[in-house]
């Protein structure tokens, strides 16, 4: 039997306290709402429908950048889960099939635990709908699934609405549903809003299902991958959460990491084998990093590639459009952006470079910068292969210099330089002798 799911985004999120939309919230590096769409493309659905409030035009945008097929409906009033599903009916008109209904704001959770609904489902009693249910360590807030028989709930009890008996349940509502969808809308139009929130609680379909003479059944998932978001406390849990399934993925791909904890990485960060990263280390997204290449403590990395046997930090920065070639070195207090070093560069110590190309085996010295900013305009700057650049160079570009040309120490170098040259435009250093015990003599007559 065909799927589809209804994802349910249109809430205020007003615990986020936030100008944000919640389900734009980043974990990892990437908006909430995408770990939902990105799950769901692995399971060939017949549609998904996004539930959105009105002004959310930044979703909308960013769903159609996202390149994921989704049809929009938007939710003007917001009267609850039951409501939000219901704004959904007409673009299933004449449909036979299961509905999944997710939240945006429980967005870890798997493809697997949504094929075992599925499953459940297609291959069981042909129960109205399967609820997917947890039992957190900390209950507050989820609404209680009171089952009569195992697997069978009979009712859902929110938080607000529930007796202490009820309250006592620890099993929870993950707010995740799949139903037979042919009846989804049926139910939905019998919702009432006589509750404490008087919104028309999607959790009440289940009550009404039972009433009608159809199972309702329970498939239970981990607190990991459906904890809801509902305030900065919560995302900074999910962060948690992801991190450390982040670290793990790593680890088991080979990559040693001193001090998991203190490692961030972005949803997208590939790590290859043998890759060694020292404590305090930052991923933005978009880095790759390729076999044996060692990042030492306190780096911090966005959209960059570093090729094999690198080693990196420790305090370097590297910023997107960097692309760093097999064996080169970069060390402490070096910041690159939006520049490719060949093979064996080393760039060592306290350096910027920006807007450059730095040939094979080029050595860049202490303190070297290229002036890439004029304060209107960014330019390039182009370093041939096997070349030497003493400490303290400023090169303002745009400018080249050559293969194997040799840039003395504290230079400004405003014009090309030819291969094999020696180029500096240091003043010439003036000795005076016996200066000093002159200089104490005076110091004595004072
Ligand atoms: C909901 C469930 C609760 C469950 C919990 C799991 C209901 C009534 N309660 O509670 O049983 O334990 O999730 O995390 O369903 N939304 C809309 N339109 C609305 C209201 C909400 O689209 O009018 C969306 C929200 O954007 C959100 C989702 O539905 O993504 C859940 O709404 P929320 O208000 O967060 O419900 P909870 O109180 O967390
Ligand atoms: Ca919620």
């Amino acid at each position: 039997m065909k799927t589809s799911a209804i994802i349910l985004a249109a809430g205020l999120g007003t615990r986020m306290n936030s100008e944000l939309p919640k389900v734009m919230h980043k974990i990892a590096g990437r908006p909430m709402l995408l770990y939902l769409l990105d799950t769901l493309s692995e399971l060939e659905l017949e549609k998904v429908v996004l539930v959105l409030g009105p002004n959310m035009e930044q979703v909308i945008d960013f769903v159609a950048d996202s390149g994921f097929k989704v049809d929009i409906v938007i939710q003007d009033e917001r009267l609850g889960t039951g409501h939000a599903v219901k704004q959904a009916k007409k673009n299933f008109s004449g449909y036979k099939g299961n509905i999944v209904v997710l939240y945006g704001d429980s967005p870890l959770i798997g493809t697997n635990t949504i094929k075992k609904m599925i499953n459940t489902r297609n291959e069981t009693i042909n129960p109205a709908l399967v609820v997917l249910s947890f039992s957190p360590n900390d209950v507050s807030g989820y609404g209680r699934l009171m089952l009569d028989k195992p697997n069978s709930v009979e009712k859902i009890v929110e938080e607000k609405d529930a007796t202490k008996d009820e309250l006592a349940n620890r099993l929870c509502n993950s707010g995740i549903i799949i139903a037979d969808g042919e009846i989804l809308f049926e139910l939905i139009e019998e919702l009432s809003c006589e509750n404490s929130k008087k919104e028309f609680y999607l959790t009440d379909v289940v009550g009404i299902a039972r009433a009608r003479g159809r199972e309702c059944l329970v498939v239970e998932g981990t607190e990991t991958e459906l904890m809801g978001i509902n305030s900065r406390a919560e995302l900074a849990v999910a962060e948690t959460i992801t991190q450390n399934y982040l670290r793990q993925a790593a680890m088991e791909k080979g990559a040693t990491l001193i001090d998991p904890s203190s490692v961030y990485f972005s949803y997208d960060t590939i790590v290859g084998r043998d890759v060694v990263i020292g404590p305090s280390v930052f991923f933005g997204p978009k880095v790759r990093v390729s076999d044996g290449v060692e990042i030492k403590a306190f780096c911090h990395l966005e959209g960059t590639t570093i090729n094999k046997n690198c080693t990196v930090g420790p305090f370097a920065r590297l910023r997107p459009g960097s692309n760093i070639s097999e064996d080169v070195h970069i060390g402490n207090f070096v910041e690159i952006k939006n520049a490719s070093l060949g093979r064996g560069v080393k760039v060592n110590h306290l350096s910027y470079l920006g807007d450059a190309k730095i040939g094979e085996r080029t050595n860049i010295g202490a303190g070297t910068i290229t002036c890439n900013y004029d304060g209107y305009k960014k330019s390039e700057t182009v370093i041939g292969s096997q070349s030497f650049i003493g400490s303290n160079t400023a090169l303002v570009a745009p400018v080249v210099v050559g293969n194997n040309a040799i840039i003395g120490a504290g230079s400004v170098i405003t014009k090309d330089v030819k291969d094999n040259a020696l180029s500096l435009t240091r003043a010439e250093q003036k000795d005076i002798s016996n200066y000093g015990s002159k200089l104490e003599r005076m110091r004595k007559r004072n």
